[in-house]
C-alpha cells in the first residue's frame, strides 16, 4: 500500500520508521518531513495544510492511506476533507473528525465532554470578553496557584501557571481582552491546580475499540531540575516507573474506557490516536488534557517499544476492526533525549552543519528540525535531533543517548544533561 504521512517532525519521523518496518508498506511519501525522512522515505515539499494540494498529490501518486502527524490539519478537518470528496471518500485518513479533533482543539470543548462522561479531571469554569469580571470574581474562589488556559490550539503556550492573584486577573484580561493569544484565548479556561506527577496515556481507536499504548512520561522545561521556559519537549521515557498495574488500571477504567464509550455516544467519529495527559494526585490518575495525536517526543520512545505492525494495526483501526489485533510490547525500557538549536524555546539561528550523524551507534537518531542541503544534513528548527536508545532499565537506556550525543555536534547544540532525574 502506498502511505502519505503528513508533518515534519521527530515524531513523524519514528512513525515513517515504524511503517516502513510494515510489509504493507510498499511506499512512503511523507509531507513536508526533514532529512531523516528524506532518507528513507520520499519527501514532498507541501503544506499539510493545504487540503488541496494534499488531495492532487493522494491522486496523483495513487495514495492509498493518509497518517496524519500533527494536529493543525485535524482541527481544520482533513478527516471530514477526505469523507466529503467523491474522489478521496474511500482512502483511509488515520486521525480524529474535526469534531472529534475539538478535544484538542477547544479545552472548553474537552472540559465539557470530560465532566459529561465523568471523566475525573479538575473542577472549572470558562469565560470570554464579556464575562471577564465573573472570570475575576472566580479567581478570588480558587487558591494559588491560577491555572489559565487558552480555549484554542496557541502552540502548546496557552495555558499560565500563575502565584499571584493580581497577576492571575491581569493575564486573563490579556487573553480575552487584549488577545494575547490572538483568537484562540477569545475564550479562557480557569482550572483548579492539580498537585501531583504528570504521565501520559496513548490510546489507539478505531471510535469503537481501543488499545493502549505504552507509558511515556516527557520532559517540558529546558532547564536541568524542570526549570526555565517550556518546549515541546526535551526527552522522554517509557514506562513510565511509577505507573504500575494499579493506577493503569484506574486510568483504563476510569479514564480510556469512558472516553472511548462518550465517543460513541456522542456520535464522534475518531480513528486515530487520543494521548491522555494526566496529573496522578496521591495515585489517583486525572485528566489535565486530550491531544488528537501522539506526543512528540513520546513517539520517539513509544513507536521502538511497538513490536507490532503498525500499518497493520492502522488497517485494523480504518475498518473499525481493532479488537481483531493484539499488541505486542518490547518489555525494554526506551529513552529518548532531544538535541536543540541553542536559545530555543527562544530565538535561535538554523542552517547549522550537523557532524557525527554516521558515527553513533547502539541508539536511533530521529530527526525533528532538519534539512537536507548539497549533501549536508542541517539543522532547521529549534528541537533538531531525538537520540532514542533502549536498555534494560532507563539509566541504562539514558546513559547509551548520551554517549552517542557526545560525538554530535553543530553550533550552539543544546541538550538538558538530566533525563531521567526525577525517577
Ligand atoms: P496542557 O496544555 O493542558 O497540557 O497544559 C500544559 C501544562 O500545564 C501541563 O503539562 C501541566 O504541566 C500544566 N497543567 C495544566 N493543567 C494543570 C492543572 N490543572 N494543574 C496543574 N498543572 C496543570
Ligand atoms: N510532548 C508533548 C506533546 O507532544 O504535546
Amino acid at each position: 500500500m502506498t502511505i502519505l504521512l503528513l508533518g515534519s517532525g521527530g515524531r513523524e519521523h519514528a512513525l515513517a520508521w515504524k511503517m516502513l518496518q510494515s510489509k504493507h508498506c510498499t511506499k512512503l511519501f511523507v509531507a513536508p518531513g526533514n532529512a531523516g525522512t528524506e532518507a528513507i522515505a520520499t519527501n514532498v515539499a507541501i503544506n499539510p495544510n493545504d487540503f488541496q494540494a494534499v488531495k492532487q498529490l493522494v491522486l496523483a501518486e495513487n495514495i492509498q492511506m493518509v497518517v496524519v502527524g500533527p494536529e493543525d490539519p485535524l482541527v481544520n478537518g482533513i478527516y471530514d476533507f477526505f469523507k466529503n470528496d467523491s474522489q478521496l471518500a474511500t482512502i483511509p485518513v488515520i486521525g480524529p473528525s474535526k469534531l472529534g479533533a475539538q478535544l484538542e482543539g477547544s479545552k472548553e470543548f474537552a472540559k465539557e465532554f470530560l465532566v459529561k462522561h465523568n471523566i475525573p479531571t479538575a473542577a472549572y469554569d470558562s469565560f470570554t470578553k464579556d464575562t471577564v469580571e465573573a472570570g475575576c470574581a472566580f479567581l478570588e474562589t480558587l487558591k494559588a496557584p491560577y491555572v489559565l488556559k487558552a480555549d484554542g490550539l496557541a502552540a502548546g503556550k496557552g495555558v499560565l501557571i500563575l502565584q499571584d492573584l493580581e497577576e492571575a486577573k491581569t493575564e486573563l484580561r490579556n487573553m480575552l481582552v487584549d488577545a494575547k493569544f490572538g483568537d484562540a484565548s477569545s475564550k479562557v479556561v480557569i482550572e483548579e491546580f492539580l498537585d501531583g506527577i504528570e504521565l501520559s496515556c496513548f490510546v489507539l481507536t478505531d471510535g469503537k475499540n481501543y488499545k493502549i499504548l505504552p507509558t511515556a512520561k516527557d520532559y517540558k522545561r529546558i532547564g536541568e531540575g524542570d526549570t526555565g521556559l517550556n518546549t515541546g519537549g526535551m526527552g522522554a521515557v517509557s514506562p513510565v516507573p511509577f505507573a504500575d498495574a494499579i493506577l493503569l488500571e484506574k486510568i483504563e477504567t476510569r479514564i480510556v474506557k469512558p472516553t472511548i464509550e462518550g465517543l460513541q455516544k456522542d456520535n464522534i467519529e475518531y480513528k486515530g490516536f487520543v494521548f491522555i495527559g494526566l496529573i496522578n494526585v496521591k495515585g489517583e490518575p486525572i485528566v489535565i488534557e486530550y491531544n488528537v495525536r501522539m506526543g512528540d517526543p513520546e513517539t520517539e520512545v513509544v513507536m521502538p517499544r511497538l513490536k507490532s505492525d503498525l500499518v497493520a494495526i492502522f488497517d485494523a483501526m480504518a475498518k473499525q476492526e481493532l479488537d481483531k489485533i493484539e499488541l505486542e510490547i518490547d518489555e525494554r525500557s526506551a529513552t529518548t533525549i532531544m538535541v536543540v538549536s541553542g536559545g530555543y524555546p527562544e530565538d535561535y539561528e538554523k542552517g547549522k552543519e550537523i557532524s557525527g550523524l554516521d558515527t553513533v551507534e547502539d541508539s536511533l537518531v530521529f530527526h525533528a528540525g532538519t534539512k537536507l542541503e548539497n549533501g549536508k544534513v542541517l539543522s532547521n528548527g529549534g528541537r533538531v535531533l531525538a537520540i532514542t536508545s533502549y536498555g534494560n532499565s532507563f539509566e541504562e537506556a539514558i546513559k547509551k543517548s548520551y554517549q552517542n550525543i557526545n560525538k554530535l555536534h553543530f553550533d550552539k547544540m543544546n541538550y538538558r544533561k538530566d533525563i531521567g532525574f526525577d525517577l
